[in-house]
């Protein structure tokens, strides 16, 4: 598969729900280009429409505006039947697994080939591969009470890829889970997604779920896109409000109250100043703040910082605070631009008092 297709275009989509005889727009003129074999993460507060653009993708919902391009094929001027056969290249995994509770592991991934009307050798075949591929093979006959709930979203996402599906849409598919659980569902896209080539929409409210797997990330606000870009730009400089604080608790990129309560922004006699210092790959992995204290001979208080990494890409922040003097901060200034380091004055403050 070619990764520089478009999988998925969606052209100025748009989705209204009639709330109390009241006609409201959900989803406001969304423009995305998904291409194949990319991992997509899509972010938001509770109520920004996510869900209802991932229904809106697989068919569950019926946009009253615009176009859904799968294969160059508009979604939305499909008869329901034609739609039925495009549903089946697109898997579909919750948070909740919705597996049949009465029905073992194998009769749960058997269920959509059965549907489809594969021959029992066929579903038979097919499910030892999935099962093999999601690392279930030996708890095919069990039932989903006997499961964790790790293993419940491996059969979820065994059935979702039963039809040889090009494209994984997960609704917030990790937030039943712990932490070493979701990673380990996580490395299973990243592996299907080498293996099979598939592609992967997303929803989440885990920040470390799109630091952990996603290529790219679109920022969804009331509706309208607000945001979107490769994921490392996003996780070191958000621009828009809405990201940066999605991203604040993840990022840990915030001064405590305390201080903030404290900073003003008018200089005055014998401030210190509160800087942030942002630290790409390139200056992550240098001893620049160890040079700039030797250099300068610089006190310098830590108030907080966080170091990251987006697969072998470091990035982080730094809150530091130092006596102001206007001639050592424009040096210092100088000196962290040219290896790389943003720097932001966040304010000034009387740090003794
Ligand atoms: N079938 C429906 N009928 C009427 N309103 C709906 C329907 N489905 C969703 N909505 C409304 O659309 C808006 C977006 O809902 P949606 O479920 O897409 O949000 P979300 O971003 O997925 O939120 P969360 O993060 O909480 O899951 C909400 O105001 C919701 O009440
Ligand atoms: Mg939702």
């Amino acid at each position: 598969m070619s990764s520089s297709l478009p999988l998925l275009r969606i052209e100025r989509l748009g989705k209204s729900f009639f709330h109390q005889e009241k006609k409201e727009k959900i989803l406001h003129n969304l423009n995305l280009t998904i291409k194949e074999g990319t991992i997509v993460g899509i972010i938001g507060r509770s109520g920004a429409g996510k869900s209802t653009l991932l229904r809106c993708l697989n068919g569950l919902e019926k946009p009253d505006e615009g176009h859904i391009f799968f294969d160059e094929e508009d979604l939305c001027q499909l008869a329901e039947e034609d739609l039925r056969s495009y549903r089946k290249k697109m898997g579909v995994v919750f948070q909740n697994y919705n597996l049949l509770q009465s029905k073992t592991v194998f009769d749960n991934i058997a269920l959509p080939l059965k549907l489809s009307g594969y021959s029992l050798q066929d579903q038979k075949n097919r499910v030892e591969e999935l099962a093999k591929l999601v690392g279930l093979h030996q708890k095919l006959s069990s039932y989903p009470h006997q499961l964790s709930g790790g293993q419940c979203q491996r059969v979820a996402i065994a059935r979702a890829l039963a039809i040889e599906a090009e494209l994984l849409l997960c609704d917030e598919f990790t937030s039943a889970l712990d932490s070493k659980t979701t990673l380990e569902i996580l490395n299973l896209l990243k592996k299907l997604r080498q293996k099979l080539g598939l592609t992967i929409i997303f929803v989440t409210h885990d920040m470390k779920v799109i630091q952990h797997i996603a290529d790219y990330v679109y920022v969804l606000d009331q509706g309208s896109l607000v945001e979107q870009g490769p994921t490392l730009p996003i996780l070191m400089a958000a621009q828009h409000p809405v990201t940066q604080s999605l991203l604040h608790e993840f990022l840990k990129d915030e001064l405590p109250d305390f201080i903030t309560s404290k900073l003003h922004f008018n200089i005055q006699d014998r401030d210190d100043v509160v800087l942030k210092l942002t630290f790409n790959n390139q200056s992550a992995t240098k001893p620049l703040i160890s040079q700039l204290v030797q250099k300068w001979n610089l006190p310098m208080n830590i108030l907080g910082g966080n170091l990251h990494h987006k697969d072998h890409e470091m990035f982080g922040h730094l809150m530091v605070c130092l006596k102001y003097d206007v001639d050592v901060m424009q040096e210092i200034t100088n000196f962290l631009t040219d290896h790389h380091v943003q720097v932001k004055i966040m304010g000034y403050l009387q740090w003794q008092s």
